[in-house]
């Protein structure tokens, strides 16, 4: 499995190199963000002083994701994974969104700005950035305490997110819509084009769910809506679903005021630190989106957990019961394009 791309040694940071080469070295922990599907759809382009991350659209899901909504929060995941590492190595990061006016795939301009100290917070959630996993397993029994809900919420809230803690009593609605979800989108020949394309795929590929990924053979979020459509498939979805969510120690729905790209975006950032900072509690999570995915139980969740905003994502939170692998990436040199700017005029 190639898992290179996790194995980056702090010492190596060229800290005396041009600041192109010091952009570079961020950009692999970029590329060690969470993404949907694991499409990695995002690109780099390496200039003199700035590195320019743009939205691969060739890596969109047309069926499962037919906006771009996940696809620009993964690339929002990548960009708070850069901003942290750029904090971690002494920078404040200079970012300037949407620099073409926000109609294109051009994401983000950034720069290295002065030097400046991580705060405390800053470098939990960096050392979080190579340990932290989508966890698929149950989780361990220990509860999840209100103070680690708590700090959660506020890690949301410093991206201009929402995130809403689900009740014992939404957890019956949560079960039924993941089912109902299932079903509707096992209907659609785009979307399981897509799930065989990127779900449960080769272990030697660097992009999408590993079929060797903990708990893709059962019944976990990416295949349970293949399992639904064999015989006696829903009734064994719909119980261990339903299980599942009842188990979880915590749910928690990220939500945002808007629903736009740039909305998408800051939703990516948000779950970004909240992932990180779940990590650095010792915690992971898994995600519960296909109810997402369809048009009306999206207006159902926004309505029951978190009424008049836009729910991006459903996680379920807990303490891992033991360790998992890490998911292949794409190394930061494939997705990445070096130009050179110095003696071109219109860049001042
Ligand atoms: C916006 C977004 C949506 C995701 N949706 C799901 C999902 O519905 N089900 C799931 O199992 N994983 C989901 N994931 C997790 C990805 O599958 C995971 O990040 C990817 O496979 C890489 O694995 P890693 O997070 O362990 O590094 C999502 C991730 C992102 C960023």
């Amino acid at each position: 499995m190639p898992t290179q791309p996790w194995d980056i040694h702090e010492h190596d940071f060229p800290r005396t190199a041009p600041r192109r080469e010091q952009l570079a070295f961020l950009v692999e922990y970029a590329v060690l963000a969470p993404s949907t599907y694991n499409t990695q759809p995002w690109r780099f382009v390496l200039e003199e002083d700035a590195v320019q991350l743009y939205a691969d659209p060739d890596r969109m899901l047309p069926g499962l994701d037919p906006d771009g909504r996940e696809l620009w929060m993964s690339c929002g995941a990548a960009l708070f994974h850069l901003r942290i590492a750029a904090h971690h190595y002494g920078y404040a990061p200079v970012i300037r969104t949407w620099p073409d006016g926000g109609e294109d795939n051009h994401i983000a301009t950034i720069r290295l700005g002065p030097a400046c100290e991580p705060t405390l917070r800053q470098e939990h959630l960096f050392s979080a950035i190579q340990k932290r996993r989508t966890v698929r397993d149950d989780f361990d029994d220990r509860p999840v305490s209100g103070s680690e809900v708590e700090r959660l919420i506020r890690a949301a809230d410093r991206e201009g997110a929402d995130l809403v803690a689900a009740s014992r009593s939404d957890r019956p609605y949560l079960a039924e819509w993941s089912v109902e979800a299932g079903r509707v989108l096992a209907t659609d020949p785009a979307v399981r084009k897509e799930w065989a394309a990127w779900g449960a795929v080769d272990p030697d590929r660097n992009d999408g769910v590993p079929r060797t990924s903990r708990h893709l053979g059962v019944l976990r979020t990416h295949t349970a809506p293949f399992l639904v459509r064999l015989p006696g498939g829903f009734t064994r979805v719909a119980a261990e679903s339903s299980e599942r969510i009842e188990a979880a120690p915590c749910i928690v729905v990220l939500a945002t005021r808007q629903d736009d790209r740039p909305a998408w975006l800051d939703a990516g950032q948000a779950l970004d630190r909240v992932l990180l900072q779940a990590t650095a509690f010792g915690l992971a999570a898994s995600f519960i989106n296909h109810p997402l995915k369809v048009d009306w139980i999206r207006d159902q969740v926004a309505e029951r957990l978190c009424p008049g905003r836009f729910p991006q994502a459903i996680l379920r939170i807990g303490v891992p019961a033991d360790r998992s692998d890490a998911t292949p990436r794409r190394p930061a040199g494939s997705v990445t394009e070096t130009v050179d700017t110095a003696d071109d005029p219109l860049y001042p």
